[in-house]
Order: structure tokens, then C-alpha cells, then sequence
């Protein structure tokens, strides 16, 4: 079934421990912490509010919440609701929908990762996009050097997605898959199938594979004049603010 636009909800996942920015994350989360002038969570906000996202979740530590509470209210500075839960442990990025069932309801949803930041391109418009012509479940590649370090996508010769495969030695492809996913409202079902991997946690390329295996996900790739920027390490932190800073001189849309 084909979602109508207005019936989704957003999830944006602030959670995770953030050891790899260490000491920086000891006592602030990483997604408060800043990206030139605001603070890295907005940037997730952003991409989903200028998609049209009007009620959106925000997933966090228990120690953190409030935190994000007096940063961002009940969202009326952005024009939306907001709505917090708690993610008790950093059990996988797939918990999310365990964790979201009851509000969700019947909702189709978009997933962002709270450490993703997609600038200077046209991610809101190609997220429009896929929302409207969701089938089940829509993943977005982007063109990365060393994909070994990402989820990677194998691709038949249609450029359609045969399979996922988590931090490949040897990838079969250069397209990382990003932290921003459409979801049909089955995904709070098929969550359930899903059984912890080997580092404990409910991954979400085991439930995009679900998808996969249904013949019901599709993958957008992101064009090369935006940026994907995965700001969960020193360096990648750093470079965010660099890649803002240079677009906002230039006065380049973020959005
Ligand atoms: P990660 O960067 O994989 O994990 P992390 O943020 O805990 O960082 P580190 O690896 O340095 O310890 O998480 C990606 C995003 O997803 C980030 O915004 C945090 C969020 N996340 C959760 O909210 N809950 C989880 O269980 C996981 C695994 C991630």
C-alpha cells in the first residue's frame, strides 16, 4: 500500500553512548554537542521538518533527557510536536521500533539517526520523494571511498538492492547505506522477528534484509553536491563544522 504523505511520523534516534568522541561525551550527549552554530541534533530536525514532518519522537538516554527537553520543548520553536522516550540501554538502532510501537500506531515513519547530517543538497526533497512512492521500506546510498566501515548495499544490474551486508572486509559496492530510512507501518511487526546479533544489539540492516527478502526496498542515491557526514568520530565532528561553516559562507541552503 502507497503511505499518503500526511500520515507520517518521524523518529529521530539521540541515544548510544558516544565512546568513540570520548571524554567529549562523558557528561553531554553527542547529538547536544555542537556542529558550528547549533547543536548536532538539530541538523537530523531539520532534514525531517523541511520533508513536512510535523510529529516526531526523539529517542534518548534517561540521564540525557531532560537536557533535550530544555533544549527543545514540545518543538513549537520548530512548528512541530515533539514528542521523548527513553531508550533504556543502546540495544541496536532497530529497538527504535520496539520502543516507538504504541506511538507510532498506524503511522508509516521516517527514521533518522541523530549523529547523521545531510548538507547542501537536496536529501528533504529526494525524502519527499521517496515517502510518496514508499512500497515498504526505502533506504539512501551515498558514494563513500571505504565502504568497509558502513552497511554497504549489493546492487543487481537494475541498480535494485539484493542485499545488505554490515562492515564488509570486501564490499560489493562504494554505496554506504545512510542513517535515514522510510518505513511502512508493518515495521513494528517484522521488528519482532528480529533476534540480537553477535554485538548484542537489534541491527537495522537485519531488518532492512527483511524487507529485502519481501522485495518490498528500494534505495535512493544521493546526488554528489550534498553531504553525508556520519559526525559520530573526532575527525568526522570537526569536518561537519568545516562543511557548514563553507556552506553557510557561500550561502547554500543547508536543507
Ligand atoms: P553509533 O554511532 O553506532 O553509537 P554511539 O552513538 O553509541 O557511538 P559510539 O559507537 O562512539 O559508542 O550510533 C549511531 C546513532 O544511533 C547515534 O545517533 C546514537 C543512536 N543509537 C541509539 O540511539 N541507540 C542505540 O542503541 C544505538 C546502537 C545507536
Amino acid at each position: 500500500m502507497i503511505e499518503k504523505i500526511n500520515q507520517y511520523k518521524g523518529i529521530v534516534l539521540a541515544g548510544g553512548e558516544g565512546t568513540r568522541l570520548h571524554p567529549l561525551t562523558k557528561v553531554i550527549s553527542k547529538q547536544l554537542l555542537p556542529v558550528y552554530d547549533m547543536p548536532m541534533i538539530f541538523y537530523p530536525l531539520k532534514t525531517l521538518i523541511k520533508a513536512g514532518i510535523k510529529e516526531i519522537l526523539l529517542i534518548t538516554t534517561e540521564k540525557q533527557q531532560n537536557n533535550y527537553m530544555n533544549l527543545l520543548g514540545k518543538g513549537e520553536d520548530f512548528g512541530i510536536a515533539i514528542d521523548y522516550i527513553v531508550q533504556n540501554k543502546p540495544d541496536g538502532i532497530a529497538q527504535a521500533f520496539d520502543i516507538s510501537r504504541e506511538w507510532l500506531s498506524t503511522s508509516p515513519c521516517v527514521l533518522i539517526l541523530g549523529d547523521n547530517l545531510f548538507l547542501g543538497g537536496n536529501v528533504s526533497e529526494l525524502l519527499v520523494a521517496s515517502m510518496n512512492k514508499n512500497r515498504g521500506s526505502t533506504i539512501f546510498g551515498y558514494k563513500v571511498k571505504d565502504s568497509s566501515r558502513y552497511g554497504v548495499v549489493t546492487l543487481d544490474k537494475n541498480n535494485q538492492v539484493i542485499g545488505i551486508e554490515e562492515k564488509p572486509k570486501i564490499p560489493k559496492s562504494n554505496w554506504a547505506v545512510t542513517g535515514l530510512y522510510v518505513y511502512d507501518n508493518n515495521v513494528i511487526d517484522y521488528v519482532k522477528d528480529l533476534k540480537p546479533s553477535k554485538r548484542g544489539e537489534l541491527e537495522i540492516t537485519d531488518l532492512n534484509n527483511i524487507y529485502i527478502k519481501k522485495n518490498e526496498l528500494d534505495i535512493n542515491f544521493i546526488d554528489e553536491n550534498s553531504y553525508w557526514l556520519d559526525a559520530g568520530t573526532k575527525d568526522s565532528l570537526l569536518e561537519a563544522s568545516i562543511i557548514v561553516e563553507n556552506l553557510k559562507k557561500k550561502n547554500i541552503d543547508l536543507f
